[in-house]
């Protein structure tokens, strides 16, 4: 058995050359420091990537992207395909979750300055999925065609429509035609299960090939302290924990998915009047809220509205270009503009998005996070902060 176990290996080695790769695995350390839990959050967010593939896998064998059998196929997958309800339900609730550590893995790595060179193209890569990740979010919602997916739809494309210069070719290009019609779901899903994921798998490979290649960073803040404790091995410490991390975040997961089953609501009806209390995916609301202030009328031609859009997307091009806007950082390892301005853009998002759904929850999500990373940063520090 051995010798066959051991054959087998050097037939897969002459091939594959997996020694090496675990020659370089076996050499992969990660810097510890109270700021190590953050590590952790970019894993997290590829661990929910990893789950809507494989549900989204699941819910393709019975969903039918056309206006007549949508609602409907959802509806069988909810009651009679066997544990469907569950699955649509994981996929739902994994969709938000990684949108959330995506945004909490952005925030972490702005904060930590680990966009500084060489990793310029790891946080152009890092800004990329994320708004794949909110494009997943916006083509997904329309899919089971119930009232408040076609009317938050219609809303956001008509949002999408007033954009200068070529917000009517957008409108046109989003909905596939003056309105939001099957033609439109079967655009959503060409873009939720073959564009968006072909982009994303491209996009996460390049991600995470520039992790291996310059290792995870040390906050210059660490650096200039010089309070590092003896580097941790990847394999196998750091992955365990990682893998510990996950086995949590699938009983959490399954949890919320089993007791808060995601809702169908009612069948679209386009000719019936404008839903009441359209809105948003959570990750859409502080830019809703923020447009919803804006009075109607225009200036020059161009409507009031088109303002924040525009300001919406420059603030877009500025997070992708902040390695190289952020200058103090490579020069004195230290950039406190650009942290009170994370400070700023945090908080006007979490005001904005509690005052759109008109409630704290966000405000205590966010709280909860950051007393759950300060935990975690104490226990690190205790564990393995020391120098020896
Ligand atoms: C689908 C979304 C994403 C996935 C699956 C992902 C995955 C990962 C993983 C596994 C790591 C290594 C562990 C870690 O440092 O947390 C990492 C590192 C990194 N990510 Fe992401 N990421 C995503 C989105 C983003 C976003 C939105 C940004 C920022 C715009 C970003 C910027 C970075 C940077 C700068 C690093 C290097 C961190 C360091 O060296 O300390 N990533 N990412």
């Amino acid at each position: 058995m051995n010798a066959a176990r051991a054959r087998i290996g050097h037939w897969l080695d002459e091939r594959l050359s997996l020694s090496a790769v675990r020659e370089v695995a076996g050499h992969k350390t990660v810097p510890v420091h109270r700021y190590m839990p953050l590590y952790y959050f970019g894993g997290m967010t590829l661990f929910f990537f990893l789950v809507q593939v494989m549900t989204g896998i699941l819910l393709m064998l019975y969903y039918r992207p056309s206006a007549e059998e949508a609602f409907e196929s959802v509806e069988f997958i909810m009651t009679t395909v066997p544990f469907g309800w569950l699955v649509r339900s994981i996929h739902s609730w994994s969709a938000n979750l990684m949108v959330f550590f995506a945004f909490a893995h952005m925030a972490t790595v702005y904060f930590l300055k680990a966009y500084r060179p060489p990793r310029e193209l790891t946080w152009i890569t890092g800004c990329l999925l994320l708004f794949l990740a909110m494009g997943f979010g916006f083509s997904g919602y329309l899919l089971p065609w119930n009232q408040l997916a076609f009317f938050a739809t219609k809303v956001g494309t008509d949002i999408a429509g007033s954009v200068p210069f070529i917000g009517e070719w957008l409108l046109r290009f989003l909905r596939g035609g003056e309105r939001v019609t099957g033609g439109t779901l079967s655009r959503f899903y060409g873009w939720h299960v073959a564009i968006l994921p072909a982009l994303t798998v491209l996009v996460l490979a390049g991600h995470l090939l520039f992790v291996q290649l310059h290792g995870m960073s040390v906050p210059p803040k660490v650096e200039r302290e010089g309070r590092q404790g003896r580097p941790m091995k990847f394999f196998p410490h750091f992955a365990l924990r990682e893998l510990f991390g996950w086995t949590l975040a699938l009983g959490v997961l399954a949890a919320l998915a089993a007791l808060f089953p995601w809702e169908l609501g009612e069948k679209a009806d386009p000719f019936a009047p404008a839903y009441k209390d359209i809105r948003p995916e959570w990750y859409f609301m502080f830019m809703f809220q923020s447009l919803k202030l804006v009075p109607g009328g225009e200036i020059a031609g161009i409507e009031y509205e088109a303002i924040p859009i525009l300001l919406f997307g420059v603030a877009g091009l500025l997070l992708v270009l902040v390695p190289f806007l952020d200058r103090g950082v490579v020069r004195r390892g230290r950039s406190p503009v650009f942290t009170a301005v994370g400070i700023a853009a945090l908080v006007y998002m979490v005001a904005f998005t509690a005052w759109g759904y008109d409630s704290l929850l966000p405000v205590w999500v966010v709280l909860a996070t950051g007393v759950l990373i300060l935990i975690l940063s104490l226990g690190t520090r205790r564990a393995g902060g020391d120098k020896s």
